[in-house]
């Protein structure tokens, strides 16, 4: 199957997706609608890596698995390329994009050598003679930095930054597109995280790969992200380029975000800053726009009207204010 090549073609596109779970409260409780996404509109350009950020509970897992077609949305649709997700069979689907995931313990396998890890997706789609198996796992190996002799060895006998090395390996053995990656480091020891960071970002120029990097760590969208894709209750409220989102943002969300990233101390009982309020119950979605009633700008038609999303500067965004709140951060 043919995808476009050229550097910034679209790879991924999500096309007014929403998404809503059905929630029974308590055994005996009435069924209540959450809607997870909301109208949710987003590209993924070739050789990119797009970071996706908010808060627990706004949706970002639920986007990762609508876009690698495991979850079913209610209305809209993914493209990969020219093809609608939902068209594709599971095994193409699963070629095209992979996923890495937080935890490198529980996702490998214990009872398997290292070596079966990474080959196993080959073994399973029938890729290849044993040898040109086996010559390819070495070759990844050596991608992500595993050294030869944990071929034979099991999950357990490797520290973490190996065993997140090793999950990396196995999602890039069958060359896919597009990698997902939901806080693949969140798990791991500070000292190896930029290790493994720097490794997907070197892996990502040599195999031709583009990310959608899922995190709650602003350092890492700094040190990662072409793009920034900011969420707040299951919608896409600012999306730009990584330097003018987190140097200018045009959404009060995004400022609050960016203010309590910088004012994480260890005392954590001391509430951020830019972030007052609880994270709203998303059974009950605020009127208007979702996060008027944390933010500092929000006037009445915030309230009661959706924001219109529009772009300024190239970054599109979705907030009555952005224009005054945008020109003031640039004045202040
Ligand atoms: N299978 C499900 N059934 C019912 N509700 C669900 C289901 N999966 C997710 N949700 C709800 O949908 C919302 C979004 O969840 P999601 O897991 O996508 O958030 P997230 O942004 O990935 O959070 P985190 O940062 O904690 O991983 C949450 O309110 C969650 O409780
Ligand atoms: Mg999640």
């Amino acid at each position: 199957m043919e995808l476009p090549k050229t550097p910034g073609d679209r790879v991924l596109t999500v096309d007014s997706v929403s998404c809503t779970f059905s929630v029974r409260r308590g055994l005996f409780g009435k069924r209540k609608s959450l809607k997870a996404l909301d109208t949710v509109n987003l590209d993924i350009r070739k050789g990119e890596v797009l970071a996706l950020v908010g808060e627990s509970g706004c949706g970002k897992t639920t986007l990762s698995r609508t876009i690698m077609g495991l979850q079913q949305p209610d209305t809209g649709s993914v493209s990969l390329g020219q093809h609608e997700i939902s068209t594709l069979p599971a095994g193409q689907r699963a070629r095209m994009i992979q996923p890495i995931f937080q935890d490198p313990y529980s996702s490998l396998n214990p009872r398997k050598t290292i070596g079966d890890i990474i080959g196993r997706p080959l073994v399973v789609n029938r890729i290849g003679s044993k040898s040109e198996q086996l010559a390819k796992v070495h070759k990844m190996m050596e991608h992500v930095g595993l050294p030869r002799r944990v071929f034979n060895s099991y999950p357990d006998q490797l520290s973490g930054g190996q065993r997140q090395r090793a999950a990396i390996g196995r999602a890039l053995i069958m060359d896919p597109e597009i990698v997902i990656c939901d806080e693949p480091t969140s798990a791991l020891d500070v000292s190896v995280q930029a290790q493994i960071l720097n490794l997907l970002l070197d892996l990502r120029d040599e195999l031709d790969l583009t990310y959608l990097f899922v995190t709650h760590d602003l350092s890492v969208v700094q040190h990662m992200a072409d793009r920034v894709a900011v969420m707040y209750l299951g919608e896409i409220v600012e999306c730009g380029d990584r330097s003018q989102v987190l140097s200018n943002p045009k959404h009060p969300y995004t400022s609050a975000l960016l203010d309590s990233a910088l004012s994480i101390s260890p005392d954590l009982s001391v509430p951020a800053p830019g972030l007052s309020g609880e994270f709203p119950n998303p059974m009950n979605r605020p009127s208007g726009c979702p996060f008027h009633p944390r933010c500092p700008m929000a006037e009445q038609q915030c309230r009661e009207e959706v924001p219109k999303p529009e772009i300024i500067d190239t970054t599109f965004v979705k907030c009555w204010k952005a224009r005054t709140f945008s020109h003031q951060a640039k004045h202040h």
